[in-house]
């Protein structure tokens, strides 16, 4: 790891690629006039550490994404207003990115009749200029990507140029302030968080920066409250003291001390894997705790996820260009995707193919591609491929079990899920 790379780490957690560490270092030299990365290094201030943080965060996030979640969150907290009407529920969003997602629960609590006294959402977000998009609550097209915007209608206003701007009865219920998860003084919220988001970021953190983030996030919720992460951070949760929850697709997880008794186990049902706590004993928030259930495993939302880095779309490889470049085509199709631009993430994704024919990852991007699109008879080859050629693709196999379960094949949908159950204990194992 190169000194700006530990450098970064230790601000952030960030688990960055030394090629964007040098990209933003590059930037930065640039606009500070630095004769060389050393010499910008030395003369390293709070407000240009800031500034170099920017260029590196992935600030990727829409209004509604993964909506199962909100959905989860709301079941919850009807039912806790229902044994304590008066009482105040204090959310947290971590990281918020540009507010999308604190604003979606302010949004989705309001639409399901919660009153404004019984609830406030507090967001944090390592990027200054990430908490001031959030404040100025003022969105372009690529903050609407969910299917339905019935919800714009509803909760925005025409700011002009194609920008809307949220509501202030929405905005009066979220505050924003920056903030970094592994810094968080836990001394004044210590339990003060009855709901906790933290999705899409502990992706990026190595093993240990993970286990620290899972202490401050464990320490900052309730006992009984709830958390949602993202899907590929599930695991991870259940590794450091936390069991999954049965709502579907939600990504909910509670205290393992708040969990109930264990249940009965379903034979050759799914299961959290071994390294996880033993096996869950979940509950349905749907349905009374008692009833016996099984943790499904956690599957990944129908959209991609975002991409591993802050790569700049990249131009087409030259051919024979090195692995580094050829990484960075998938990275930038990745990114390409989840701005919705398919056309143009297909295109890095054949260019790779070209140099790679034998990409599983380059499949399954084209699989997702697919899918985003309503083909899913493409998607679904794209992904075969993928395992063809990674038989231990554990997203591919996620995403496969779903469009199984999709197509009521259930049969199909179990054996996936148990191969993609076996393919994560072996994962963890190593
Ligand atoms: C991909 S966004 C996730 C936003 C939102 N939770 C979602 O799922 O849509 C990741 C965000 O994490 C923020 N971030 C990175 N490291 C952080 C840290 N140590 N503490 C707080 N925020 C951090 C970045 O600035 C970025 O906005």
């Amino acid at each position: 790891m190169t000194p700006a790379q530990s450098l970064l780490r230790a601000a952030t957690g960030l688990n960055l690629s030394k090629a964007v560490v040098d990209r933003a270092i590059k930037n930065r030299m640039e606009q500070t006039a630095a004769a060389d990365a050393e010499a910008y290094l030395r003369q390293m201030t709070p407000e240009e550490m800031t500034a170099l943080v920017e260029l590196v965060v992935v600030p990727e996030s829409w209004f509604y994404r993964d909506p199962q979640a909100f959905a989860a969150m709301t079941e919850f907290v009807r039912a806790r207003l229902g044994t304590e009407p008066g009482r105040l529920l204090r959310i947290l969003s971590i990281p918020c990115a540009g507010g999308e997602e604190p604003y979606t629960i302010a949004m989705v609590l309001t639409d399901a009749g919660i009153p404004a006294a019984n609830f406030m959402v507090d967001a944090f977000d390592i990027s200054p200029t990430c908490v001031a998009r959030a404040k100025s609550g003022i969105y372009g097209r690529n903050a609407f990507r969910a299917q339905d915007l019935a919800f714009r209608d509803l909760h925005f206003t025409s700011a002009g140029d194609g920008d809307y701007r949220v509501n202030d009865s929405i905005r009066q219920q979220v505050r924003f302030k920056q903030g970094n998860l592994l810094e968080f003084d836990l001394s004044a919220r210590t339990g003060y968080y009855d709901v906790v988001f933290c999705r899409n970021l502990l992706i990026y953190f190595d093993k240990p920066t993970t286990k620290a983030a899972i202490g401050k996030l464990r320490a900052l919720l309730a006992d009984d409250g709830q958390l949602f992460a993202g899907y590929a951070e599930v695991p991870s949760f259940c590794q450091h003291g936390f069991t999954p929850l049965s709502y579907n697709q939600a990504f909910g997880l509670l205290k393992d001390s708040a969990a109930p008794a264990k249940l009965p186990r379903v034979p050759h049902a799914p299961r959290v894997p071994a390294k996880a706590p033993p096996p869950p004993a979940a509950r349905s928030i749907a349905s009374p705790p008692s009833l016996p259930t099984t943790t499904p495993l956690p599957l990944p939302p129908l959209r991609s996820r975002a991409p591993a880095t802050r790569q700049a779309v990249t131009p087409t490889a030259a051919p024979g260009a090195p692995p580094a470049a050829a990484a960075d085509l998938l990275a930038a199709a990745r990114r390409l995707a989840d701005l919705g631009d398919v056309k143009a993430a297909e295109k890095h994704c054949r260019d790779h193919l070209a140099q790679h024919p034998e990409s599983a990852e380059a499949y399954f991007i084209l699989g997702l591609l697919n899918e985003l699109t309503n083909k899913p008879k493409m998607a679904e080859d794209y992904w075969k491929r993928c395992i063809y050629l990674q038989p231990d693709h554990y997203e591919a196999l996620c995403h496969l079990a779903l469009l199984a379960e999709a197509n009521n094949d259930a049969s199909g949908a179990a054996a996936l899920k148990a191969r993609a159950a076996r393919i994560y204990k072996r994962q963890q194992a190593s």
